[in-house]
């Protein structure tokens, strides 16, 4: 079947629903080279204004989860079950809870991004462990998930080759912020990997996609919809992202903390976000149907240092040398430091995530276009938490850099990012709902 893109571009400008093998022609002909940028731009930023109505939605979400190769794990035992991330600044949750949920009986096949824009991305995090080696073909990655429950990956290139191009134009034709095309282009990476389950954690806030807690139900709810229609188990949780997640914000940083939670330390917010998203992924897997005894055997692993080991086991079989992991003083860290300081007395108002999350990119520890280098050993620990007293002269963050030129640009945004009142501000909650 064969159809007129400018006419197809024309209908969902003037609001008409597309229909299914309309949606499906799209998809395949753009993956496969046959439509120019120009018109698949012009039709991105009409589903920007108009959206998708269920009906093509539901096309979008099968024509790019079937543009690829759907993997299925059906012969591995163990339930598996992943977590997702909408993106945060601070966000290194997986590194300390994949380890913990694995220990736990759950094989998580878990494949990752790296960081674009002010939001920070897992690989780029486990690449500062030397040798990791996070580009496995599909039969090392299905080896792997069998012998050790867990593989920290990045997407294989066979899966959902249409959201590569799409999401390369969306990225530079504004229209990224579509929650049509967002949960789209989510859900069919994690659906191609096989899942029982999936446990999304849709962050809110200054540092998210999603900016206030109605956009983040809506897009909680159709991401769910379009898992649970293709009988995968979904949940998500709503998290805030209007400060940064911990304290460590950067790349060798965020490992460090993430093996402080791993050791049942850690600061007090990422360890929340952590237990929470890990009991919803006991529970999927139906490893308990108890919460508090999720919550147990999640606090058992740690304590053990079963969980801890788990990480080693996966990092020695991806090629990384464990030794950064036993003793974290020799991951990459800064030449200089530079600490921000409160002006006056009071309480934190804001400590903004988005201000600080492009303070740590300008600084390198993000990539603004997909071929920049990321500096591993520069990042900003944020210091103290919304609602925290201060003193005048308290370090608010630190900044470790390298390059004079990164940190003149950096220093605003971090100085901006902080907001001292006069009277008692109250924490914010983390966990902010719950879909379904
Ligand atoms: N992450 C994705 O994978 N896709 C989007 O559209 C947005 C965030």
């Amino acid at each position: 079947m064969t159809f007129s893109i400018t006419e197809l571009i024309e209908r969902k400008r003037d609001g008409d629903a597309l229909s299914a093998d309309e949606i499906s022609w799209i998809i395949s002909e753009y993956t496969a080279d046959r439509l120019p940028d120009y018109q698949m731009s012009a039709l991105l930023m009409a589903i920007m204004f108009v959206g998708l109505d269920a009906g093509e939605l539901d096309a979008w979400a099968d024509a790019m989860l079937y543009s690829g190769d759907v993997l299925d794990f059906s012969h591995v035992a163990a339930p598996k079950v992943d977590k997702h991330s909408t993106g945060g600044v601070g966000d290194k949750v997986s590194i300390p809870l994949a380890p913990m949920v694995t220990a736990c009986g759950v094989a998580i096949p878990m494949m990752s991004g790296r960081g674009l824009g002010h939001t920070g991305g897992t690989l780029d995090k486990l690449e500062t462990i030397p040798g990791f080696r996070t580009a496995l073909d599909p039969p090392e990655f299905t080896r792997l998930l069998e012998s050790t429950g867990l593989v920290l990956a990045g997407q294989s290139e066979t899966l959902v080759p249409a959201d590569r191009r799409i999401y390369l134009l969306r990225d530079s034709s504004g229209t990224v912020p579509s929650i049509p095309l967002i949960s789209s282009s989510i859900m069919s990476k994690k659906l191609a990997e096989g899942l029982d389950g999936l446990v999304l954690d849709v962050k809110v806030g200054s540092g998210a996609f999603m900016k206030n807690l109605d956009d983040a139900k809506v897009l909680a709810e159709t991401m769910v919809g379009i898992g649970t229609a293709r009988g995968t188990s979904v949940t998500a949780v709503l998290t805030d992202m209007s400060q940064p997640l911990g304290r460590a914000v950067g790349n060798a940083n965020e490992m460090v903390e993430s093996i402080e939670v791993l050791h049942g330390g850690g600061p007090a917010d990422l360890v929340e976000v952590t237990y929470r998203l890990g009991e919803e992924m006991l529970l999927m897997g139906g490893i308990t149907d108890e919460r508090a005894e999720a919550r147990r055997r999640l606090e058992a692993v740690v304590s053990s240092g079963a969980a801890f080991e788990k990480l080693v086991e996966v990092v020695e079989a991806q090629g990384g040398d464990p030794a950064v992991l036993h003793d974290p003083s020799l991951f990459p860290t800064a030449a200089n430091e530079h600490v921000v300081t409160a002006g006056a007395p009071g309480f934190v108002a804001a400590a903004d995530a988005l201000d600080i999350g492009v303070g740590a990119l300008r600084l390198g520890a993000g990539r603004e276009a997909k071929s920049d280098v990321i500096d591993p050993g520069v990042g900003i620990t944020v210091e103290v938490n919304v609602g925290d007293e201060v003193s005048a002269g308290d370090a608010l963050a630190r900044i470790a850099w390298n390059d004079d030129a990164a940190l003149a640009a950096t220093l605003p945004l971090v100085e901006r990012a902080f907001s001292i009142t006069d009277g008692p501000v109250s924490a914010p909650p983390m966990i902010l709902g719950e879909v379904p």
